[in-house]
């Protein structure tokens, strides 16, 4: 349709990267992308932090749960949720009001928009990369290493550079699952779903030289419950954060 569409329809995380800086003009580039998201009532709630140093990358990839790629990456970036700029900055407020579960989700929508963004630019760039959700195993430590101060807390990682590898792309729902018209409703779901369920079998199959034969709900459930991190409530309590 155009080179836009396209582009986002060829999108696959990458986790391999030639030994090739990105050059400070992309990644300029990519985070002047970020800024020009879409931000709620223009709060900009959010800061990005760029790691260089190899003894904080390498602390994070194994907090992250042995992620190689974060040592690796030319690139990496932590999408921090920002509400202490607000507390500093904004005018007559109470800043109890930041704590509020509106704030939290605020502030959240408006990191994961700039980092989509960011994402993005890359991928027009020739770039490719990861998101990096494992920061989230051990967040205390992320904020020690960065200096990341309460009413700020990290969402996620981001590896980019280019890359050194092209996997086959993972199959999406069925766009009837995901799209309804005027109402919710789920009739056909269920034979979609299936039908899905057996092309992410064929998937990790191939992908997996016949290792890993999950369906998506096989391995959503599994990754799931890997992965609860019930300590995130009252650590973000801690900090200030989407309390009420
Ligand atoms: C917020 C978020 C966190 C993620 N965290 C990780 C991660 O820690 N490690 C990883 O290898 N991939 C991570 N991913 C990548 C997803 O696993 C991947 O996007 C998904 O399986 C779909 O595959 P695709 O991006 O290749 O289409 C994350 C993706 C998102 C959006």
């Amino acid at each position: 349709m155009n080179q836009t569409i396209d582009l986002l329809k060829a999108h696959r995380s990458v986790r391999k990267f030639k030994k090739r800086t990105v050059e400070e003009e992309k990644v300029n580039a990519i985070i002047e992308a970020a800024q020009w998201s879409a931000t709620s009532s223009n709060y900009q709630a959010y800061t990005i932090i760029r790691v260089n140093d190899p003894e904080k990358r390498l602390k994070i990839a194994r907090l992250a749960g042995g992620q190689k790629w974060i040592e690796e990456c030319p690139l990496f970036l932590i999408f921090c949720a920002n509400l202490k700029r607000s507390k500093d900055c904004w005018e007559d407020i109470d800043p109890a009001y930041l704590s509020n579960t509106e704030m939290f989700i605020t502030a959240t929508v408006d990191t994961a928009l700039a980092a989509q963004k960011a994402f993005v630019a890359a991928q027009s760039l020739g770039l490719g990369g990861v998101y990096i959700g494992g920061i989230r195993n051990d967040l205390q430590t992320v904020c020690e290493l960065l200096n990341i101060p309460k009413l700020v807390y990290p969402v996620f990682g981001m590896c980019l550079g280019y890359p050194a590898e092209s996997p086959d792309q993972k199959p999406r729902l069925p766009r009837e699952v995901i799209l309804k018209e005027d109402r919710y409703h789920e009739d056909g779901d269920d034979k979609l779903l299936e039908k899905y369920n057996r092309a992410m079998k064929d998937y990790y199959r191939e992908r997996t030289g016949g290792e890993k034969e999950d369906t998506w709900g096989r391995h959503c459930g599994n990754s799931m419950m890997a992965k609860t991190r019930e300590y995130l409530g009252n650590f973000l309590k801690a900090r200030g954060i989407g309390v009420k």
